[in-house]
């Protein structure tokens, strides 16, 4: 690990980048079920993603890859939805932004935490190439649990990568075929297609 006491001001505290933006959700917000749109939710997440991943690398960031999101509660038309951001994990020119939304009904104010997911964000310079970010400065048991969590899951992800590379061009049909009884499709390739 560098020592940042060498060059500290290459380094930024996850405080310095938090951001949080807040919006009601309005009915042209809602899909045909009356509930806010997955969609609407994401374009928020991402917002929310870059001002914080800009705010930290002090240039224009775009969103690299965005690990699963579950919706854990649906959103209502009329609820107040707040994202809250915070740079969990840096890289060399990639960080990784944490989101946590909650909704907020505004007449009864119950609160439904909806959501928590992780953007990777890249920094680029006025070539559109990566550039390195600042490194972050841990203040907290929690700061250093989620740095090291997004490692965990950055390592996880490439040994997958790594792994579905090494299988799919020996990926034997038959085998596949076989894999598949059970599950709910049927097999119905006509002969030119094989
Ligand atoms: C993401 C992007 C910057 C990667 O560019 P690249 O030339 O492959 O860059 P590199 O291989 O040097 O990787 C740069 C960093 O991005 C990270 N990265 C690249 N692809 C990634 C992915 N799919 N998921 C997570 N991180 C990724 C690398 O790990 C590396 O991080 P590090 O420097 O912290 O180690 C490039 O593919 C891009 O600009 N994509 C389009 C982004 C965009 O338009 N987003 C909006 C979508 S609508």
């Amino acid at each position: 690990m560098p020592d940042p006491s060498e060059n500290i001001k290459a380094y930024k505290s996850v405080h310095f980048s938090r951001t949080t933006i807040t919006e009601l959700m309005i009915p042209s917000y809602a899909n045909f079920g009356g509930k806010i749109h997955g969609g609407i939710l994401l374009s928020l997440m991402d917002k929310v993603a870059y001002v914080c991943a800009a705010k930290h690398a002090g240039n224009y960031c775009v969103t690299a890859s965005i690990d699963t999101v579950n919706f854990l509660e649906p959103v209502e038309v009329g609820e107040l939805v707040s994202l809250m951001a915070s740079v969990n994990y840096v890289g060399k020119t990639s960080l990784v932004v944490g989101i946590r939304v909650i909704s907020e009904n505004v007449k009864t104010n119950v609160i439904k935490h909806t959501n928590t997911s992780y953007f990777t964000m890249v920094a680029k310079n006025e070539q559109n190439q990566p550039v390195e970010v600042p490194g972050l400065i841990l203040e907290t048991q929690e700061q250093i649990r989620r740095f090291e969590e997004a490692r965990r899951r950055k390592v996880e992800k490439q040994n997958s990568i790594n792994n579905a590379r090494k299988t799919n061009p020996d990926m034997d049909l038959d085998e596949c075929k076989q894999n598949l009884k059970g599950e709910r499709c049927v097999i119905q390739v006509k002969k030119a297609q094989k």
